[in-house]
């Protein structure tokens, strides 16, 4: 039996193949801006399961597959039987025998590594409260896209330790660039669980406990929301804490000129950046979102079909 291949975490792949899916993501893209049939994954099935709320994440991965001749099932927590406690072990059994793909976004990556160890189909991960790995696929495609490779370049990171930066620290090891990261005490990332691979070296982490001195000489300023979803009940205290570790224009300025700005979004304008910042030249995070079903549709495509020339 060969060993299935999953996306549970931004580790789960090597720089080979992300240098093909980003090509394969480039030429997907091409496709779709010129109105181009690209049907590969005619009668396969993607079942999507969402324990947290999505716009992005829900739509690209629905909009993609149909795109990709494909179609979907979208099933929640509220309209399962996976809300009423059947175990998840079971629920991979079963809906694994079903569909072709799974896309799951929920709570701890312990939940969708014991779906992974019961499905008989690929899985993704569609966020959990430890990794995105999805959303950091697109933003170094949008990187690529607008400024070349992402090798040895640095990336700021301000604000919350949490998925979204845990998953740029595995990135920056893997395709060897450097994540400065800043974040108020106590909100640090768990380095162990961002390189589940052993140790980070200096050449592509650094902690500062300035978010100003994090964004000197940054190719790249990125930030997410305070407050996590599944943290809410924490967002009175989080907004005290994390008062200035907002991205306003003088963080940019002190980044490179040609510095850019994402947000994987939704965004809160104010809070953990200001809105001249995430509405302003630098900004890329209109293609950053768009870009989620350019490399998805990539992803969906290796995962079944693999390397196509
Ligand atoms: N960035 C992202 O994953 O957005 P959604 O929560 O809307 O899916
Ligand atoms: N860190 C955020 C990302 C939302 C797309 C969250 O987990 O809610």
């Amino acid at each position: 039996m060969t060993t299935l291949q999953h996306y549970l975490q931004f580790t789960d792949l090597t720089a080979s193949q992300y240098a093909y899916l980003f090509d394969r993501a480039s030429l997907i893209k091409k496709k779709f801006k010129a109105y181009e049939k690209h049907q590969p994954l005619v009668d396969r099935t993607l079942a999507m399961i969402f324990e947290k709320a999505s716009t992005r994440t829900r739509v690209s991965f629905e909009a993609g597959m149909y795109q990709l001749g494909g179609s979907v099932v979208h099933l929640t927590t509220g309209d399962s039987q996976l809300g009423r406690s059947e175990p998840i072990d079971d629920s991979a059994r079963v809906i694994s025998r079903m569909v072709d793909l799974v896309m799951i976004r929920t709570f701890e990556q312990t939940k969708i590594e014991c779906f992974a160890a019961h499905s008989r189909v690929p899985v993704i991960n569609g966020l959990t409260n430890e990794f995105h790995p999805c959303q950091i696929l697109a933003d170094i495609f949008t990187y690529i896209e607008h400024r070349g490779s992402i090798k040895g370049k640095t990336v700021a990171w301000v604000g919350d330790g949490n998925n979204m930066a845990n998953t740029w620290l595995q990135a920056a090891k893997l395709l060897d660039f450097k994540v400065n990261v800043s974040t108020p005490n106590g909100y640090e990332v768990n380095e162990k669980i961002a390189v589940s691979a052993g140790e980070i070296s200096a050449e592509h982490y650094q902690s500062y406990s300035d978010p100003m001195a994090a964004c000197e000489g940054a190719d790249l300023v990125t930030t997410d929301v305070w407050t996590s979803m599944g943290y809410e009940a924490e967002n009175e205290v989080r907004k005290q804490a994390f008062a200035a570790w907002k991205v306003n224009a003088a963080m940019m300025a002190v980044a490179k000129p040609n510095a850019l700005f994402m947000h994987c979004l939704p965004a809160h304008r104010g809070e953990e950046v200001d809105a001249d910042v995430i509405d302003g030249p630098q900004s890329v995070v209109w293609d950053e979102a768009e870009n989620r079903m350019h490399v998805q549709k990539a992803l969906m495509e290796y995962l079944l079909l693999g390397r196509l020339s």
